[in-house]
């Protein structure tokens, strides 16, 4: 049927990029505190989800349980709920979770029937150990497989359930997540990101092509933000630069990508904040007409994105790969328009000017500068 969750990409908070196997209750509330104390749930982050390493076994009915960590998974919902927050959960398709959890396997509908009870709003759904199921099956047809049995188990219970696809990119699964035999609301399109630049660059350029298949209700998913303390556990203040962080976060709204902040919420310092806080650069991300952009020039370091917005205006991310600080310019001729055009820098929130034919202008090394090109239409 028609999917009417997640009409702009969702946006909050999951434990995995800082904690990973460390998380338990106790840091799921404070997150979920920090998100109502730094202002930034005023702001559209709304989903409070736990990863992996959550699960105990199952009962003799056969129902997932929650280790000594989530003593009250219920409890933990209603805490979430209370502050006017979004509670997510995750699981494999496979016997196992990747960090070795009981998985969902041959449960589906059993374990959608524990989510719906427990009052979850989102669930990744992480391939894991599914590959020892297909075996050698590579087709997209064993792909897609897991993914419409959970499809179909929470198209069967009484609550909205947001359903993030967590299998790597496999199959173009851009092509096939939104089939309405899954109903994905996003799928990530690569495999794990790291707080290095290495990891961020590849990232954002293995996206261009994608954009044709997201829009709202079902998004392309880069992976979360590594920004803040982060570190898998063994937490540490992310290895991305300040520029690479703007980059990171400009490329992101861009592409119109689930905004996941994946730190440590407690420690959350001003730069951090200001970087998730900027209300411009959110609009862009949650704009209505939910397009993706695209890459429109790749040349020796410089690139440039363009994303159409609902009110006729341009979203444009300048880039610079390069290791020296090098000009980029945006023509008009490129984005289809004529004539004198205002433009906005995102991250100054400052009107560069009124501009004839084109803008240039200095992006530092591993940066991006965002800008909004164009005259609103009235809507
Ligand atoms: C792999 C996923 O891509 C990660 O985001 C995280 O969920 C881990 N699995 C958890 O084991």
């Amino acid at each position: 049927g028609e999917n009417k969750l997640s009409l702009t990409p969702p946006m909050g908070w999951n434990s995995w990029n800082v904690w990973a196997g460390k998380v338990d209750k106790k840091k799921v509330e404070d997150a979920a505190d920090q998100m109502i104390a730094s202002g930034l749930a005023a702001h559209g982050y709304s989903y409070i989800n736990v990863d992996d390493t959550w699960e105990a076994g199952r009962d003799d009915q056969g129902n997932i349980l929650s280790n000594e960590k989530f003593p009250d998974m219920p409890g933990l919902s209603a805490y979430i709920h209370d502050k006017g927050l979004k509670f997510g959960i995750y699981s494999s398709p496979g016997p196992k979770t990747c960090a070795d959890f009981t998985g969902s396997y041959q449960h589906d509908d059993k374990d959608a029937a524990t989510y719906a009870a427990w009052g979850v709003d989102y669930l990744k759904y992480d391939w894991c150990s599914y590959g020892e199921i297909v075996k050698d099956d590579h087709s997209i047809a064993a792909d897609m497989k897991p993914y419409q049995i959970m499809g179909s188990a929470l198209g069967k219970v009484n609550r909205d359930i947001l359903y993030s696809l967590c299998q790597y990119g496999m199959g173009d699964v851009w092509k096939w997540g939104a089939d309405p035999s899954i109903n994905g609301n996003c799928w990530r399109t690569t495999g794990d990101i790291t707080d290095n630049w290495g990891s961020l660059k590849s990232i954002f350029e293995s996206q261009p092509g994608h954009e044709k298949y997201a829009g709202p209700g079902h998004w392309n998913d880069p992976d979360m933000l590594m920004v803040g303390i982060v570190g898998f556990g063994n937490t540490h203040p992310t290895g991305l630069k300040p520029n690479e962080q703007i980059l990171h976060v400009s490329m992101w709204s861009l592409l119109a990508a689930p905004l996941l902040i994946g730190c440590d919420m407690t420690k959350l310092d001003p730069f951090t904040l200001a970087l998730l806080a900027n209300d411009e650069m959110i609009d862009i991300d949650q704009d209505p007409l939910g397009k993706g952009a695209s890459l429109i020039i790749k040349k020796d370091g410089k690139q440039v994105w363009v994303r159409p917005l609902f009110d006729g205006t341009k979203a444009v991310g300048l880039v610079n790969t390069g290791s020296a600080p090098q000009t980029v310019t945006v023509k008009w001729a490129d984005l289809g328009i004529k004539g004198a055009q205002p433009v906005r820098d995102i991250w100054l929130h400052k009107n560069v000017g009124t501009l004839k034919g084109s803008y240039s202008v200095e992006v530092p090394a591993h940066g991006c500068v965002m800008l909004k090109i164009g005259t609103a239409k009235k809507v």
